[in-house]
């Protein structure tokens, strides 16, 4: 069975071994051990037998960004994506969250789908924001809007 739940630090090494499988910027074991139970941050994981996914957003007053999603690439496009993000924002809206913002590269159709999906909106365009020279595209979320 499929459960969502709050990263701790013996989940570590196996969040950081998806980080760097799927992701193309690496925030990194340091960077999560310091901040795994800060609350100024959000970082849960999807588990069925073993971890599957995680997501990491940070919280700033009312506002929240999303700094990092990944799931296995054995369970893509099986909803497992969206259960993480819909858990995250639900999670952020009981915490008084009133948007959240994130950055997605233009060539990430399967994020942009997935962040559109669920009511992230074009914001404007960073050119040339990644270490490739890649633009990134700027979404946010009113999490009081439906969809
Ligand atoms: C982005 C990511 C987290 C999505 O996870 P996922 O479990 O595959 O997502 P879901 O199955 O919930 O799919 C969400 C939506 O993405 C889109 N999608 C899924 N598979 C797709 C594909 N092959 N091509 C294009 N869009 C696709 C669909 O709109 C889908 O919604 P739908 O199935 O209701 O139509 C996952 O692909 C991943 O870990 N990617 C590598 C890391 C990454 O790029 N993170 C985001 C950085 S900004």
């Amino acid at each position: 069975m499929t459960k969502i739940s709050k990263v701790k630090s013996c989940d570590l090494k196996e969040i950081v071994s998806i980080e760097s499988k799927r992701m193309k910027s690496i925030l990194g074991e340091e960077f999560f051990s310091r901040i795994v139970d800060d609350p100024s941050y959000l970082f849960i994981k999807l588990e069925e037998d073993n971890i599957i996914g995680y997501a990491l957003f940070s919280i700033n007053g009312n506002e929240s960004e999303l700094y990092s999603i990944a799931v296995d690439s054995s369970f893509e496009g099986q909803g497992k994506g969206s259960e993480l993000l819909e858990k995250g924002i639900e999670i952020l809206k009981e915490k008084g969250i009133e948007r959240i913002f994130l950055e997605v590269r233009e060539s990430n159709i399967r994020a942009n789908n997935l962040y559109t999906k669920n009511g992230f909106k074009y914001q404007r365009t960073r050119k040339g924001y990644y270490s490739n020279g890649e633009d990134a595209y700027c979404l946010c979320k009113e999490i009081n809007d439906e969809r």
